[in-house]
């Protein structure tokens, strides 16, 4: 009886063995699959008159052993589609995010062959990562209450908020972007000739900064800062230093404050505090984007700028956005250079949830990249963000400030003048067409 058994357990092992195994092998390929199909986004709607970069079909090398790719993985697995179903809503997942961050950051910082890898990073890296997983900070000085500078009687939506990214230090560049191109209130976009209907909307404004070392300034600026607060209501500071690399954060904080306290303002922009920004032409431009068909839709995922596609991370030592490929390997996905972009309340709203999937990237417009790609959208492209300055043969060109929404590295000075000169030219160069997208045949 006992040797009829024994004959009966083996022929089973026998038979369940490989069955099992094979089992285990579909479920194993179907989990990577589905997990390599994550990573790649699919193309959407060509839009008339404007380039879509080209989307890299892999973006972060999901087997290598870099540090954030590591990182990533180990979320990623959380939110694979395959193990985890539709019966995960939305807010639980979401919810999920901050702890599985969190827990991820510790696994992968706490295996052996990465620790000696974290140490032999450059000094400003391990720095970063040392506290890469923290992003909430406390709030030191805010707008009272209210969504940044406005306008004393507002009777519509806020159609944008100007919100810049700015340091303790530069008060002079504040200053001449509230007198020019970031006042609040209501703005009239530009009118031409075959075009005299009147558009416009409410701007209002805030500046995103963080903390600079009091050690090293020597000085306490925050009694300035206060004052400065007081007279405009437009300073949001956080309690963290204000370094390059910190710089994703002010994103990731701001999207927080902005789904608290923007309500339904229709679009940001986000830029630097050294950009030129042609108000009246960006508010046509934009009024003309709500007017095409499906707005509503596209609205959802809407981001426009200077798109940078394919780029590879800087490996050159000295740059300031060296990233060393033991930190991340892999090509970027298109971002938006950070000079200036322009995106929707909505796409801000989403940006702020998606956020909290994805592990803090230390360059801040490739971050915002990766998270759009996490939420299958992608920026658009229009050559009019000159985040690169002119063409030198167009500088002298009287109409030049017309022909652009956005022009990076602009001093305060400039920026007095250039403002100056766009209303002394504004009748003379209403016509002047915005730099026109090259369409590329794909
Ligand atoms: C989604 O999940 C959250 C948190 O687990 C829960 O509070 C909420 O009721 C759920 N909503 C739906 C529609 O299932
Ligand atoms: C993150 O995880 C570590 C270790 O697991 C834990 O000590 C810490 O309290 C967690 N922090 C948060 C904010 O969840
Ligand atoms: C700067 O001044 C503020 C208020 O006066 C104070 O709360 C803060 O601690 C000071 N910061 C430093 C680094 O001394
Ligand atoms: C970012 O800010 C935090 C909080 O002030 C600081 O501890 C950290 O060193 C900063 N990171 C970098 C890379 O400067
Ligand atoms: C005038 O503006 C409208 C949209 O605001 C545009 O479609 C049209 O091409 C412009 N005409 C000229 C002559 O610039």
């Amino acid at each position: 009886m006992a040797r009829y058994c024994c004959r009966w357990r083996n022929l089973l092992l026998c038979v369940c063995t490989p069955f099992c195994c094979l089992l285990l092998f579909f479920t194993y390929a179907a989990v990577n699959i589905s997990i390599s199909l994550n990573g790649v986004s699919s193309r959407p709607e060509r839009a008339e008159n404007v380039i879509l970069p080209v989307i890299p079909t892999t973006f972060w090398e999901h087997h290598s052993s870099a540090f954030w790719n590591q990182l990533q993985r180990a979320v990623d697995y959380h939110f694979n589609p395959i193990l985890y179903s539709e019966s995960r809503n939305r807010s639980a997942i979401v919810h999920l995010g901050d702890s599985l961050l969190n827990k991820s950051f510790f696994e992968v910082t706490n295996m052996g062959h990465m620790k000696k890898k974290l140490e032999e990073l450059p000094p400003a890296m391990q720095k970063y990562v040392s506290h890469m997983q923290r992003r909430s900070y406390p709030v030191l000085i805010q707008p009272d209450g209210a969504c940044g500078a406005k306008a004393r009687r507002e009777d519509q939506t806020p159609f944008i908020l100007f919100a810049i990214k700015s340091s303790e230090l530069n008060i002079k560049n504040r200053q001449a972007i509230r007198q020019t191109w970031g006042q609040v209130g209501w703005v009239q976009g530009q009118k031409n000739s075959s075009n005299k209907e009147e558009v416009g909307g409410y701007v209002r404004r805030v500046f995103l900064l963080g903390k600079e070392d009091s050690h090293f300034l020597g000085a306490n600026m925050s009694h300035l800062l206060n004052a400065e607060n007081r007279r405009y209501g437009d300073i949001l500071q956080w309690d963290f230093e204000d370094t390059f690399f910190n710089l994703t954060l002010k994103d990731v904080l701001f999207w927080s404050w902005f789904s608290r306290n923007c309500g339904r303002t229709l679009f940001v922009f986000k830029g630097d505090d050294d950009v030129f920004v042609n108000t009246p032409k960006l508010i046509s431009y934009l009024h003309e984007e709500l007017k095409k068909p499906h707005a509503h839709a596209t609205m959802k995922e809407f981001m426009i700028g200077d798109v940078i596609g394919d780029a590879m991370p800087i490996r050159a030592k000295y740059s300031k956005y060296f990233v060393p490929d033991s930190f991340y390997k892999g090509i970027y996905p298109s971002y938006a250079g950070g000079g200036g972009v322009v995106y929707s309340g909505h796409l801000a709203r989403r940006l702020h949830h998606i956020s909290k999937t994805v592990h803090l990237y230390p360059i801040d417009d490739v971050f915002v990249g990766m998270c759009m790609l996490r939420l299958n959208a992608l920026p658009i492209h229009h050559p009019s963000f000159l985040t690169f300055d002119f063409p030198s043969t167009i500088k002298e060109d009287p109409c030049a400030d017309h022909t652009v929404l956005l022009v990076h590295k602009r001093g305060p000075e400039q920026l007095v003048e250039m403002w100056a000169e766009l209303k002394r030219t504004w009748t003379q160069c209403r016509d002047v067409p915005l730099w026109a997208p090259v369409i590329k045949k794909p």
